[in-house]
């Protein structure tokens, strides 16, 4: 019969054999975010669409065209989170976490939606990991913020990822380049898309990320943020530089880098790469000074990044790094006899009990079978217990590598047995 449907484009399947990769990076993420101070936050995969339509920017590409918006039964608008800072932002709002204390640190893992045109690298839903710090105008956090995306990516391997950072300054600042960038755009007006002409007087900023190839060739030109920062923007600029400089985190300062999203203030960063391709940003973040307050907070300085997951696996399956695969079954219990099915049965869970891998025949294979099931499993040891075995007490471990066989007594003692047995051939296997 032919299948009803299939995954929606633009999705992807992580599959049982794969999902140790995502694991592996998630627990390296996990434990380096811990030791910068931050702890998770978790937030729902639908907020009302008004929280990203204020936060993210309403004349944002992603706002304005890639949202999965929809009205509930109850006639409410809700959007699929298209990015995790907004959710995370609105969560420390609504429990007022900055009662708590100074600088408020939190990390998330969420899946993102964005209606885009998927590519190698661009999904419609993706998964990021991120890193947000609220209450701290310091260019310190701003640097350490860097520094722990850039621990992240050595811990993994990952090498030849440029750190490209820039500053696109305040509401002071802004103001007068708003002013310079519209007056640039207004001289090529003829030649931009609609999109592009509507954000001239609401945010020529914006122009500067249009994805349509004209309007990215005219933005080549543009006047640049970082010739119009106020002294303020500028020593915060400097002084994130020298921080980073003493951290020994090499960088570039690229000009061109605005972001695509509203909330940004002064410092902002992308850490890019070559090997996957034109989606190269493995992972962009930066300040957002106003977006507590843009959201009916008070003024709260805040900065934070996200890392694609997808394209960072990516990354590392061109570079070739490889990821530990998980050790696999410790013991594998063959059995032959109904009177053996339920001993292994016993078996199996003491010795999962001792915190080990066991598993035994539940799809009704013969011996042969099930020892040829073993050794596809990776499985370390086995053990065959036929009505002998459960007769005697006894039965034979094998350790499939060696073929080495060792007599152990199918008691209460068994697992612990057992455990020590496999300890042993871990050791010997370490070496
Ligand atoms: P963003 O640059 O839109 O920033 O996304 C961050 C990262 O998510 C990108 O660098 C990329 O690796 C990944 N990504 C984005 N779109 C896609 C896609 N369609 N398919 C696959 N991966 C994608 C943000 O989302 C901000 N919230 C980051 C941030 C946090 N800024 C401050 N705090």
């Amino acid at each position: 019969m032919a299948l009803i449907t299939k995954k929606i484009k633009g999705t992807e399947d992580v599959l049982p054999k794969d999902s140790y990769r995502w694991q592996f990076v998630e627990d390296i993420m996990r434990r380096e975010s811990q030791s910068y101070g931050f702890k998770e936050i978790r937030t729902p995969v639908f907020e009302h669409t008004e929280l990203f339509a204020r936060g993210v920017g309403q004349t944002t590409d992603v706002v304005q065209k890639e949202m999965y918006t929809f009205n509930t039964k109850g006639g409410e608008s809700v959007t699929l989170r298209p990015e995790g800072t907004a959710g995370a932002a609105r969560a420390v709002l609504e429990h007022a976490l900055d009662n708590e204390g100074l600088p408020i640190k939190a990390s998330y893992f969420v899946s993102c939606y964005r209606y885009e045109k998927p590519q190698a690298g661009r999904l419609r839903e993706f998964h990021q990991f991120g890193l947000e710090e609220y209450g701290t105008q310091s260019p310190i956090a701003d640097a350490e913020l860097i520094c722990a995306a850039q621990s992240i990516f050595d811990r993994l391997g990952v090498r030849q990822l440029r750190l490209e950072i820039n500053s696109i300054g305040c509401p002071v600042c802004r103001a007068e380049y708003h002013s310079a960038l519209k007056e640039y755009f207004e001289g090529h007006k003829d030649e931009l898309c609609d999109t592009c002409i509507s954000r001239l007087d609401k945010n020529p900023m914006r122009i500067l990320d249009c994805k349509s190839p004209v309007c990215s060739a005219i933005a080549k030109d543009a006047p640049k943020i970082i010739d119009y920062l106020c002294d303020e923007c500028k020593e915060h600029f400097a002084s994130v530089r020298t921080y980073l400089d003493a951290a020994g985190v090499r960088y570039e300062v690229n000009p061109t880098i605005v972001r695509g999203l509203d909330y940004y203030t002064k410092t902002v960063f992308e850490f890019v790469t070559d090997f996957i391709g034109a989606q190269g940003t493995v992972c962009g973040g930066g300040r957002y000074d106003g977006l507590i307050e843009e959201l009916g907070g008070k003024h709260l300085p805040s900065l934070g990044f996200a890392m694609g997951i997808e394209r960072l696996l990516m990354l590392m399956d061109k570079q070739g790094i490889e990821i530990p695969k998980p050790s696999g079954c410790d013991l594998y219990v063959a059995t032959m006899g109904e009177n053996a099915v339920v001993r292994a049965f016993e078996i199996i869970k003491s010795v999962r009990d001792c915190g080990l891998v066991a598993e035994t025949d539940v799809v009704g294979r013969g011996l042969r079978a099930q020892m040829k099931y073993a050794d596809k499993i990776g499985a370390k040891f086995a053990l065959v217990l036929g009505e002998n075995e459960i007769e005697q007490g006894f039965a034979s471990v094998k350790n499939m590598k060696s073929g080495e066989q060792t007599q152990l007594a199918l008691n209460d003692t068994f697992a612990e047995k057992f455990s020590v047995l496999q300890l042993a051939y871990s050791d010997s296997f370490k070496l």
